[in-house]
């Protein structure tokens, strides 16, 4: 099947480097079992260490940061791990403009998509990001807006082949804005409902679209935080999401337990919520 350039209007330059399935591409998953996987935002700590399963069990990934020597070192960390194929594009994936060309690279080198993995985000400055719309933009731009642009072209690539998992990391952050941190929150806020409402569409076409909500990781990203130490920890966190992509879980709490503890908190009434120091 090969990709109808109609249905991307707003990407034109899509077509120019795709090549259709006749030539190497096949839409289901290989015969030999191993998986092709993007992950975009691979040098998250998230992503490295479920990457790091992946290529324990021969799986081919593609990655693409912004970082070339990060990008790298992980590459080389995956082949010795067992990837079966690894290859990587540095690229800063705010820049929306890039994104058609990115993904058409990335498809034509794993030869389709059975897996894509979203991790790229920023935590940002939270205080600042109150009185900085510059700040706040640079958060919700990462977070929310590279990733709806990232997931347009995604969707109607897998949706046309009816076939493939898109799992896009969100957060718990998202389900209830806080006083502390409702910038970031907003993002994922958004970046949730994108997600559970574009699954809504497109999974009667055969493409699971996962919304998976960790709660805090020990990851780069908060370290350093107030009690960092007693976060989830990475690797835990890696294997449970290995197994809801296996299974194509719609939503997922990482550690379960942020289900509940979610639950709880968005039950609290508003005029308690806002006498909270959360
Ligand atoms: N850790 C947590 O507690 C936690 C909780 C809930 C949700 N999450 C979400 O999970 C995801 C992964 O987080 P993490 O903890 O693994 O964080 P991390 O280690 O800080 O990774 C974030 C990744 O995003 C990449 N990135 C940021 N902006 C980018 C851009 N413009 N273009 C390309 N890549 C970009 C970073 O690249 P560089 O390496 O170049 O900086 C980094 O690899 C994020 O979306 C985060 O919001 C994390």
């Amino acid at each position: 099947m090969s990709f109808d350039p109609k249905l991307q209007k707003s990407e034109p330059q899509l077509a120019l480097r795709y090549v259709p399935e006749s030539e190497g591409e096949a839409a289901s998953s290989q015969p030999d079992g191993q998986r092709r996987i993007l992950v975009l935002g691979a040098t998250s700590g998230i992503a490295e260490a479920t990457c790091r399963l992946w290529a324990a069990r021969g799986d081919k990934l593609f990655l693409v940061g912004r970082s070339a020597d990060k990008l790298n070192a992980v590459a080389a960390d995956l082949s010795v791990r067992g990837a079966s194929f690894v290859d990587t594009t540095a690229v800063d994936l705010d820049d929306c403009s890039r994104h058609a060309e990115v993904l058409s690279h990335a498809v034509n080198a794993l030869g389709g998509l059975d897996v894509v993995f979203i991790a790229l985000g920023v935590l940002g400055d939270a205080t600042e990001a109150e009185h900085s719309f510059a700040e706040a933009q640079k958060i919700l731009q990462t977070n929310f807006v590279s990733v709806v642009s990232l997931l347009t072209w995604l969707a109607g690539y897998c949706a046309q082949r009816h076939h493939g998992t898109l799992a896009v990391l969100s957060s718990v952050a998202g389900d209830r804005g806080r006083k502390s941190n409702y910038v970031y929150g907003s993002s994922k806020a958004g970046l949730s409902a994108y997600v559970d409402g574009l699954r809504n569409r497109i999974d009667r076409e055969g493409v699971s679209v996962m919304t998976i909500k960790p709660g805090p990781v020990q990851t780069a990203m908060t370290e350093g935080m107030k009690g960092s130490s007693k976060f989830a920890d990475v690797e835990t966190v890696a294997a449970t999401l290995v197994r809801a992509i296996d299974k194509g879980t719609d939503v997922v709490y990482v550690p379960g337990i942020w289900r509940i503890i979610m639950g709880v908190i968005t039950h609290i009434p508003e005029f308690v919520f806002k006498n909270l120091n959360l």
